[in-house]
Order: C-alpha cells, then sequence, then structure tokens
C-alpha cells in the first residue's frame, strides 16, 4: 500500500505545485516589476527602456523599474538575469552585444542567450553615429581614416565595455577602414560619450536616440552613421557605405528576455502591452524622431525575437572572427 500512497502524495504535490504557480501567472502582476539594463545610465540601451517601460508599464498595471546592472559590456548584468527568479518580475533588456555577439567573443559566457532565456518581444533598431570630439583636426569620415592611418594605435575610440555594440561597430569600423584605433571601454555608451564630449578621447559611436541631442547642441561633431541609407534627422551626414566601408551596415537591436522558465501566460501578457503600445501613432513617432527605426509589427513578437537571436548567435561567430574581433 505505502508506494501507492507515495505516488498519491508526490501527485498531489505537482498538482498543487502547478496550480499555485498558474494562479500566480493569471494573476500576474501583483508587485514591481524590474528590468535590468546592464548598462550605467544615461545610455541609449536605458533611455529606450525607460521610454518603452513607461508605456508598457501602463498596459500592465504595476511599475516597471529600471535596474542599472553595468559590467563587462552588457555580460554582468545579463548572468544576473540569467540567475533571477523566473516568476515574470525580472526581465532583462537585451541587445546585440550580450545576447548576440557574446557567445562569439568571451569563451567562459557565465550565460547562454537562447538556453537561459525566454524571448518576450523586440524593441525597434537604433542606427549608430560616428562622432568625434568637437576640436578633432578631422572634419569628415575620409580625414578621419587618413588620421588614423598616420597616426596607428592613437585615436582613442571610447566604448561601453567589450562587447558592447559601441566597440564592436568600432571593432568592425576600424576593420573595414584598415586602420588600428584604441579602444577605452566604459560602464556605458553614457559615460563614454561624456568623454568625447569633455574631449578626453577622440570619439565614439553611439546609437541615435542618445546622439541626436549632442550633435544638435554642437557638443560633438558627427562623421557617418552606420544605417544602410542617410538618416532624415542627420541628412547632411554621410553613411559608412558611401564613403569609406563600402557595404557596411549596421544596427543595434534589442529585445525583452526573462529567464527561462517564466510562465508563458506572463510571457504573454507583456507581449500583448507591447504590440498594443507599437500601435499608437503618436508614441512610434517620437521614436522615430530619433531616428529609431521601426520594424513590421511580425518582427516585435517573442517567437520572431527567439529565432533572431538564434541567428544572430550564430552569424557574431562568423562576423568576430572576419574583423577579428575578441576580447583576449
Ligand atoms: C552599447 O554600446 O552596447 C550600448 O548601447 C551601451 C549603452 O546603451 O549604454
Amino acid at each position: 500500500m505505502q508506494p501507492f500512497t507515495n505516488f498519491v502524495r508526490a501527485a498531489l504535490a505537482v498538482a498543487t505545485f502547478a496550480a499555485t504557480a498558474s494562479v500566480h501567472a493569471q494573476a500576474w502582476p501583483t508587485k514591481p516589476i524590474t528590468w535590468i539594463v546592464p548598462f550605467a545610465a544615461g545610455g541609449p540601451t536605458d533611455a529606450l527602456a525607460r521610454n518603452i517601460a513607461e508605456r508598457v508599464s501602463r498596459e500592465v498595471g504595476q511599475s516597471i523599474v529600471i535596474d542599472n546592472s553595468p559590467g563587462a559590456g552588457g555580460t554582468v548584468g545579463t548572468a544576473k538575469a540569467a540567475r533571477a527568479q523566473a516568476d515574470g518580475y525580472t526581465m532583462l533588456v537585451g541587445h546585440m552585444g550580450y545576447m548576440g555577439a557574446a557567445p562569439a567573443l568571451y569563451k567562459k559566457l557565465p550565460y547562454d542567450p537562447v538556453k537561459d532565456f525566454a524571448p518576450v518581444f523586440r524593441f525597434p533598431d537604433t542606427p549608430m553615429v560616428l562622432m568625434v570630439r568637437k576640436d578633432h583636426p578631422a572634419k569628415d569620415v575620409k580625414a578621419l581614416v587618413e588620421y588614423g592611418k598616420q597616426n596607428p594605435g592613437k585615436l582613442f575610440i571610447s566604448n561601453a565595455g567589450m562587447g558592447s555594440t559601441s566597440h564592436l561597430i568600432a571593432a568592425m569600423f576600424a576593420s573595414a577602414a584598415g586602420i588600428k584605433v584604441s579602444l577605452v571601454p566604459y560602464k556605458g555608451a553614457g559615460p563614454a560619450l561624456i568623454d568625447v564630449i569633455g574631449g578626453q578621447v577622440d570619439g565614439m559611436f553611439d546609437q541615435t536616440n542618445t546622439a541626436l541631442p549632442q550633435i544638435t547642441e554642437a557638443k560633438v561633431r558627427p562623421l557617418a552613421v552606420t544605417s544602410a541609407t542617410r538618416v532624415g534627422q542627420l541628412k547632411d551626414v554621410p553613411t559608412l557605405a558611401e564613403t569609406v566601408a563600402p557595404g557596411f551596415e549596421a544596427a543595434t537591436w534589442y529585445g525583452i528576455y526573462a529567464p527561462k522558465g517564466t510562465p508563458q501566460p506572463v510571457i504573454d501578457k507583456v507581449q500583448a502591452a507591447y504590440l498594443k503600445v507599437m500601435k499608437d501613432k503618436a508614441f512610434t513617432d517620437r521614436l522615430s524622431a530619433q531616428a529609431i527605426q521601426m520594424l513590421p509589427a511580425d518582427k516585435y513578437t517573442a517567437s520572431a525575437l527567439g529565432k533572431h537571436t538564434e541567428s544572430e548567435v550564430a552569424r557574431w561567430k562568423v562576423l568576430a572572427a572576419k574583423a577579428n574581433i575578441s576580447l583576449d
């Protein structure tokens, strides 16, 4: 009789746990939610995440608190998110660097972008702008490349940490232009840009949403954009592709990820809230005014982000090798 009783007890325990988890998931959210941004406050990832969190929080009826957890190009905060409780109250603001390129760069990455996370939704993309300090002698990107050739290793380019998009795009640019630059890591693109403005470094690649205000106020000089076509808000700034790096095209992609095991009803609720927000033209027009690139609606979904993450992990293995990008 004993084995049967044990079996019944175990089955009841599993059923009770499943029922409790389902009740929590249906009731979610009953307290504030945390989104981990693995960079210092003030950078483009932080800024875009706060824009979107504010609108999604209105839809789900709970505040979304941004937890800036910087370090190692975003991988420190991402590892923290991977270890978080899978209850829907902690999610990661992921992007192309630490959720796409990192497996190709870090030999001992403390998480797997695909196995340790469940995709929730994808943000719109952000092209990047190559900017130099306003007193730099290079007046255009061709002059900057010439400067780099004449002064190998003496062109100091700041970034948000090794493996960040500001690092990756700078390394790909240097490789395409055939110049040797010195890459200077910070805890985020926010602090990195402050030192371009202050003249402590020569330049950086930053996303348009945080670069445009500094360009408008003439605190930095824009030399080129990374998108395939020119950015509406910077009509006089050429693309890298039309100047020094034919075929060059890059934009930072982002997405919200939950720790693996997060209940599907929670993921569905957040995804539905976001897809509704992205139908609000007044909101998406405000993002477009920052040169953020809207995507077709079917690219924003959890399944689309999951497929994109897998293809990006594979793509960066080839790209990193081709551009000779490594962290060692
Ligand atoms: C990056 O350069 O990877 C990030 O965009 C940095 C940031 O958002 O602070």
